[in-house]
């Protein structure tokens, strides 16, 4: 399905980036890994890639650097000659009360999961206008979608994601380049189980306790009512391999919420 594309993925080296571009690699395409993790950390998931007989190249970059993104993007070019499919996912969370969120806070959520994607569309904006080709995939979340109390700062950048989705849809469709987002529910990753080993959650006062309980219970709650879904990374990774599919022409501009 995807024989001779080349796909990009942020933050690919593990949980749900690395589980798309193992779907992308069997399916053919040759990968670029961009993650802010070294190459020595990133190399197990170079070689299980590389195992499954496409190429593969890991990237060190952080992509809230709008410097690093551009010489990323321009050395992905030069080692693999195009780019057909993009995938921002690389996200991170500093989950708080807004009451307690700081600004340092609010802004590092907003430059890694929003002006990130920004950043990484820009440089691969011209070349995929020029081929009159390309999938761009944004990962955005039920929490963009719904809100969750705890995640003013994430849901915030994951509703940001939707606009650039939508802008970008409009923008690029003319020149056969679709823009989708994807809105997974809650996933078992390292990110969640950051989120549920927070120590400042687990602080014994109540008020900590219960801010825990309610935001657990609202990323669960927020999509599905009865509460007893969770996603898995390979939802969001076989509806990323379908987005790309080469059938898949006029769908621009969509969020589809995963339910697991
Ligand atoms: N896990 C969930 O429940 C869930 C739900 C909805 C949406 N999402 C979104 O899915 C995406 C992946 O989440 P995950 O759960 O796999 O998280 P994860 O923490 O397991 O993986 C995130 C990856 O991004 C990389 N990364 C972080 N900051 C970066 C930066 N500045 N530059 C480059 N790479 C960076 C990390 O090194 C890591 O490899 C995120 O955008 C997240 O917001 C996750």
């Amino acid at each position: 399905m995807l024989n001779g594309k080349t796909a990009v993925i942020t933050g690919g080296t593990q949980s749900i980036g690395f589980e798309i571009a193992k779907t992308f690699a069997k399916n053919g395409a040759a990968i670029a890994i961009i993650d802010i993790c070294d190459a020595e950390k990133a190399a197990p998931a170079v070689s299980e890639i590389d195992a499954l007989g496409v190429s593969c190249k890991s990237y060190q970059c952080n992509v809230a650097d709008a410097a690093q993104v551009a010489e990323t993007c321009k050395q992905i070019l030069a080692d693999f000659g195009k780019v057909d499919i993009l995938v921002n996912n690389a996200g991170i969370t500093r989950d708080n009360l807004i009451l307690k969120m700081s600004e340092a806070d609010f802004d590092a959520v907003v430059d890694v999961n929003l002006k990130g994607a920004f950043y990484m569309i820009k440089n691969f904006y011209r070349p995929m206008m020029k081929q009159r080709s390309g999938k761009i995939i944004n990962i955005s979340s039920v929490s963009g979608l719904f809100g969750n109390p705890g995640q003013a700062n994430y849901s915030s950048s994951k509703a940001g994601i939707i606009g650039l989705t939508k802008s970008t849809a409009k923008e690029l469709a003319s020149r056969g380049v679709n823009c989708n987002a994807i809105a997974p529910g809650f996933i078992m990753t390292s990110m969640t189980t950051a989120f549920q080993e927070n120590d400042e959650l687990k602080k014994p006062s109540r008020s900590a306790a219960s801010v825990s309980r309610r935001m657990w219970q609202s990323w669960r709650c927020s999509w599905h009512p009865r509460c007893r879904i969770i996603s898995q990374a390979r939802s969001s990774a076989a509806t990323a391999a379908w987005q790309c599919d080469a059938q898949v022409r006029r769908r621009g501009g969509a969020e589809p919420a995963l339910a697991g």
